[in-house]
């Protein structure tokens, strides 16, 4: 892994106005969707982003994408400026940042065949002649564990796992540098979801990829990341190496994500720590920290004064006013750690991954691609 950023965002900030009226739209408010977001992903790194449905993911993978034009901060891409770059300028600069959605489905074209899908994105950048592109298609294909025969199929006659490996093909076929993975392997099943994950894996090894993971369960980011980012209601509240984080998170919320974690009181009640309440609406979020309406240590202050994202050790940043008094929570290897929701989804992953890792062969060489 080299040291130099492939891409840093610096208080990056994403809030959509609402607004009220037919003819005389009033603004009657905004929602706060991503508020004042900064990370780096190295190359060949692997940033995973996690938190609940709604606090800002997704919003902050296409802002970095620029299919959506941040309301304030910056988005370097290999040291460049892009939150201000024009369309034009900005359609050039896709072809080193590529996007892989949830559902493939909803973004493959149901009229084009496979090899039209995948020869579109060399077109649109002038990659190759249109000579060669059938057999760039042909790699590709090879390359995510397809056939050549597949490039003349339609994608509803793939299955789930099938088409998000065309969907990653066609992510593939600029030769990014960086793929925003918008939760990939969500909808599939646990062993599917595996397959995937390691044709990632493999991927990145092999071309030098940078990713950044979006998902909400930290049983799958597990196995990809390097290291992982919290959100929480559009804010970041804690980022740090995988190990550490998953060994000592720091933040009431990401322990309350792993969850399965023992109390650091033995005589506690010893179960999972479980949530009181919803998510509140980004629309009017909580004062402070806005985190206090359901945490379990919140005081006085934290209605009060929004937490900074500060830097306990060496690349561990913690957004919450207590973080140095409250103690780190150890999740053991075993024992307490192997109850629990998290403990169960993540044994299941393994033993999927573990069972296709002996049938999966390795990813097809392919010449004249990357
Ligand atoms: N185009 C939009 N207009 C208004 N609100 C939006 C828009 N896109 C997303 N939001 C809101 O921003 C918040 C964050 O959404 P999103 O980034 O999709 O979350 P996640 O991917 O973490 O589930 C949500 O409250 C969502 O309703
Ligand atoms: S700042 Fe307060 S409310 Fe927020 S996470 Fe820390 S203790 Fe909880
Ligand atoms: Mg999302």
């Amino acid at each position: 892994m080299n040291a130099a950023p492939v891409l840093e965002v610096d208080r990056l900030v994403k809030h959509f106005p609402v607004t009220r009226g037919v003819i005389l739209q009033r603004r009657v408010g905004e929602v706060q969707a991503v508020d004042d977001v900064s990370f780096s992903i190295a190359r060949g790194e692997t940033l995973a982003l996690v938190g609940e449905s709604g606090c800002g993911k997704s919003t902050t993978g296409r802002l970095i994408l620029r299919l959506l034009d941040p309301s304030s901060g910056s988005i370097r891409f290999k040291g460049e400026e892009i939150a201000g770059l024009d369309h034009g300028a900005m359609r050039r600069m896709r072809r080193h940042m590529q996007i892989i959605f949830q559902d493939p489905y909803a973004s493959l074209n149901p009229r084009m065949t496979v090899g039209e899908i995948l020869a579109e994105p060399m077109a649109v950048h002038g990659i190759g002649t249109p000579e060669d592109r059938p057999g760039r298609v042909r790699d590709l294909l090879g390359v995510v564990g397809l056939l050549p025969e597949h490039a003349r199929r339609y994608p509803h006659q793939f299955s789930g796992g099938q088409r998000q490996r065309i969907g990653i093909a066609r992510a593939l076929a600029v030769n990014p540098d960086l793929i925003v993975c918008d939760e990939p392997v969500s909808a599939l099943d646990v062993s599917i979801q595996a397959q995937v994950i390691n044709l990632l894996q493999n991927l990145q090894q092999r071309f030098g990829l940078s990713y950044l993971f979006i998902a909400h369960d930290l049983a799958v980011v597990k196995h990809i990341s390097d290291r992982v980012a919290v959100m929480y209601l559009g804010r970041l509240v804690e980022i740090a190496d995988k190990r550490t984080l998953y060994a000592t998170p720091r933040h009431p919320y990401t322990q309350a994500l792993l969850s399965a974690i023992p109390r650091p009181d033995p005589n506690a009640d010893r179960t999972r720590i479980i949530l009181q309440g919803d998510v509140p609406s980004p629309l009017n979020p909580p004062t402070g920290c806005r985190f206090h309406t359901r945490c379990p240590h919140a005081v006085a202050r934290c209605s009060a004064e929004t937490p900074e994202l500060r830097e306990l050790a060496p690349g561990h940043r913690v957004a919450c006013h207590l973080a140095d008094t409250l103690a780190p929570t150890r999740m053991g290897a075993g024992g307490d750690a192997a109850r629990g929701k998290f403990a169960e989804r993540l044994a299941l992953f393994e033993a999927a991954k573990q069972g296709m890792a002996r049938r999966e062969p390795a990813v097809a060489a392919s010449e004249g691609f990357a």
